[in-house]
């Protein structure tokens, strides 16, 4: 049994990771705040002292909206490029509220759905995880934004993100970035075995299980079991890796007790108990705990999202650099491979007062330039095919091109608006499968579960 020389952290990583786990905190500066509040002050005094209507002095300035988002950053935070949108015009100021990071998933969901459910216009604009686009449609808390973008201006989106974003017919999400799970491996260690990355889990096992014995590595292939949204991101990926999959696309058929899912489940567990290639710790590992012994040359293969890119090469960072190539995740024999469908798109309030101003803002947020920004700034790929193409991108984040192919074919997680109900079944049956080895009885208790869930 293998036991990493990392113990999982509960530090924030500060620099990059935008799957950390460091608090949220309001994003406002200081400056700012004061700024408008007296300018507020000054100009009730004035309104006052002129008696002049209220209205009359607010509405000479921008119209002021507000902005959740999950935390993420690279060089810049989101903070930086929303500020970027006030400098650039003078109609609406934006003020920006950040939210844990997207590994705290569950957390984010719901302190938005804490301020959705109020109906009261606040949060104006937010971002939403792709999972939560059903959820949030159907609650009629997102505004449908056929009328402002329409069919034609969605020609310049990835189809696949255009049909993410929407919900029984209506845009209710306009696209922002994609992300998928992918294969991290060494290119040094798979090459003193004359190896190529892994095309099946079996070739991983093998290489992972060689690199080991020989003390060339001290662990096989990490990913994460934690009992969290990421483990349903990682079942998607081995299931569907064996032609399975969990629900419909009806919403209502439920394939998780099938033969092709309760294969890759076993997979998973015996990737820790029987191969032991995974250490016991995936079985408390979320993204940046799984991918610190990575990056400090402790292991040969780790599945994570495109974030781990640019990490694993910043030498000050990452002991690895230069040595780490990206690739599809494995499948089972003759099956194709999979990735699950990640990414976080905006949302406009369907109760925001400020509703053209929050378009305008959703519109340049999801504009070719800011998308540009976003993908050399941030490390998020592009939902505009156009800016994945342009040179830039290319040069700074070059795997994104070279696994286009697993973002665009990417696999969304069961798409329902009971998606929060879910995801806990899942998370809390696949674990006990994990460790308790009882795949099948697992399996068909989350599928009782899960159809009463979707039937209700
Ligand atoms: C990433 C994905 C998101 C997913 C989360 C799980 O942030 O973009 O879709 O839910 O990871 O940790």
């Amino acid at each position: 049994m293998h036991k990493t020389a990392v113990p999982p952290s509960t530090e924030p990583d500060k620099d990059h990771s935008i799957n950390d786990s460091s608090d949220s905190h309001s994003q406002i500066p200081r400056r700012d705040f004061i700024k408008r509040t007296s300018l507020a002050l000054a100009g009730s005094a004035a309104a006052s002292s002129m008696l002049l209507p209220t209205r009359r002095a607010v509405a000479a300035g921008p119209t002021e909206i507000t902005f959740a988002s999950a935390k993420f950053f690279g060089k810049q935070t989101i903070a930086d490029i929303a500020e970027s949108y006030n400098k650039a015009q003078d109609k609406v100021r934006v003020m920006y509220k950040e939210l844990p990071p997207p590994s705290s998933s569950t957390e984010v969901h719901q302190q938005l759905v804490q301020q959705l459910a109020r109906r009261n216009g606040e949060p104006d604009v937010f971002t939403q995880d792709i999972i939560w686009i059903a959820e949030f449609a159907d609650a009629k808390w997102a505004l449908p934004l056929d009328e402002y973008f329409n069919s034609d201006a969605m020609k310049d989106y990835f189809p696949g993100m255009v049909q993410a974003c929407t919900w029984q017919g209506k845009l209710t999400a306009l696209p922002w970035f994609v992300d998928s799970g992918m294969l991290y491996y060494r290119k040094d260690l798979l090459a003193d075995l004359n190896a190529r990355a892994p095309e099946t889990w079996d070739e991983l096992i093998d290489a992972a299980k060689q690199l080991t014995s020989s003390g060339k590595s001290k662990l096989g292939f990490l990913w994460q079991a934690k009992q969290a949204e990421v483990l349903v991101c990682d079942l998607v990926s081995f299931i569907g890796s064996n032609g399975g999959s969990i629900l419909e696309p009806d919403g209502k058929t439920v394939r998780i007790a099938e033969e092709p899912a309760v294969e890759a489940v076993q997979l998973m567990h015996d990737l820790i108990r029987k191969y032991k290639v995974s250490p016991e710790d995936v079985l408390s590992w979320d993204e940046e705990p799984s991918r610190r012994p990575f990056t400090g040359g402790d292991a040969v293969f780790l599945r994570n999202w495109s974030y781990v890119w640019k990490v694993a090469q910043n030498e000050s960072e990452s002991s690895v650099a230069n040595k780490v190539g990206v690739a599809p995740l494995p499948h089972f024999p003759g099956k194709k491979s999979a990735a699950a469908l990640g990414g976080y798109q905006y949302g406009v309030n369907a109760h925001s007062k400020n509703r053209e101003a929050a378009i305008d803002f959703v519109r340049w947020m999801s504009s070719p330039e800011t998308q540009l920004q976003f993908a050399l700034q941030l490390g998020l790929c592009p939902t505009r095919p156009s800016v994945l193409a342009d040179p830039k991108v290319g040069q700074e984040q070059p795997f994104m091109r070279q696994l286009k192919d697993v973002f665009v074919g990417a696999i969304p997680r069961p798409v329902t608006p009971k998606y929060p109900q879910v995801t806990l079944v899942l998370q809390s049956q696949i674990s006990r499968a994990l460790t308790t080895g009882e795949v099948k009885a697992e399996l068909a208790a989350a599928k009782a579960k899960i159809q009463t869930i979707v039937a209700a």
